[in-house]
């Protein structure tokens, strides 16, 4: 139970196959105390598979919030701490959604207000999100924020569209802000790279199961589940990563580091 007695927030739960469900469930079976968020919407998705039912099944509690609203996120940190009895040791941003993607819009011919509201919802709200745990102290001591991400980021690929840049910014928000919380709280800021995965947010995609199959088959390890990744989190807020900061973390397989991969060619 290598996150007893640990009190954290996950955003980004959406059915049971957000990667954000699984790293909940993870979390809760090595000992942590949760509360989960989303935005308000997903609050009213019906089937077997939304928040309220992850809630119920891990006895913790859900707060709706909308992850660009800094009112919302101030309350859902006010209340969480209230819960908790004290401060936050773990925070799991796990967010993304293009407007341009969603409305079909090829990079060249991008709607620009839908860009602003997607860097808002997938970037610039981690930023706000840690800006308000700042501004509250809300972080316990050595405690850890993390954000998923995407190579997107670095390498061109051309149906991730805008999300490259929005993941860019990411990036770069937790090495700037893990300089400040590691300075003042010895808290630690990352993001973990992740391999494709079969979520609604991944499916959104154009091509997408073309695209997971070449990222399979160039990783030498093969791509990383959405149960993996929840399992390099737990790992990322347990004790003993405490001086990894600042960091985007590849878990993928070896995708990262691959430049051709002879089994693609059979
Ligand atoms: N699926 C992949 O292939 C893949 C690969 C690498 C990284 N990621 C990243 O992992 C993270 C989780 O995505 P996922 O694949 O589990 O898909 P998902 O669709 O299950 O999760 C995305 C979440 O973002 C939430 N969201 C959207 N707008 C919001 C807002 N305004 N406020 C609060 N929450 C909001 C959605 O409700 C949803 O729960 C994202 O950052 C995504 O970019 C995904």
């Amino acid at each position: 139970m290598i996150l007893k007695e640990k009190k954290g927030i996950i955003f980004g739960a959406l059915d049971d196959k957000s990667i954000a469900w699984k790293v909940a469930e993870q979390c809760a079976k090595e000992g942590a105390e949760l509360v989960l968020t989303n935005a308000p919407v997903a609050f009213r998705m019906r089937g077997d598979t939304n928040i309220k039912v992850l809630a119920e099944n891990l006895n913790c509690q859900a707060i709706p919030a909308d992850a660009t609203r800094l009112d919302d996120l101030e309350q859902l940190i006010d209340q969480s701490m209230e819960i908790f009895g004290g401060p936050i040791d773990f925070v799991l941003h796990s967010i993304g959604m293009s407007i341009n993607i969603r409305k079909n819009k090829p990079y060249t011919d991008l709607n620009h207000d839908f860009m602003q509201k997607s860097f808002d919802i997938s970037a610039i709200s981690f930023h706000k999100l840690m800006q308000s745990l700042w501004k509250k102290d809300a972080m316990q001591k050595w405690g850890s924020i993390l954000a998923l991400t995407y190579i997107g980021a670095q390498r061109t690929f051309p149906h991730y569209g805008e999300m490259s840049e929005a993941k860019a910014l990411l990036e770069s928000y937790a090495r700037t802000f893990g300089y400040y919380f590691g300075d003042r709280n010895q808290v630690r800021v990352n993001t973990i790279s992740q391999s494709p995965t079969m979520t609604t947010a991944g499916t959104g995609i154009d091509g997408f199961q073309e695209f997971l199959d070449f990222s399979d088959g160039m990783s030498p390890l093969g791509n990383a589940s959405a149960e993996a990744c929840a399992e390099y989190c737990v790992t990322m807020f347990s004790d003993y990563t405490r001086y990894v900061t600042m960091q985007n973390l590849f878990h993928d397989g070896g995708f990262s580091n691959m430049g051709m991969n002879p089994e693609i060619l059979k």
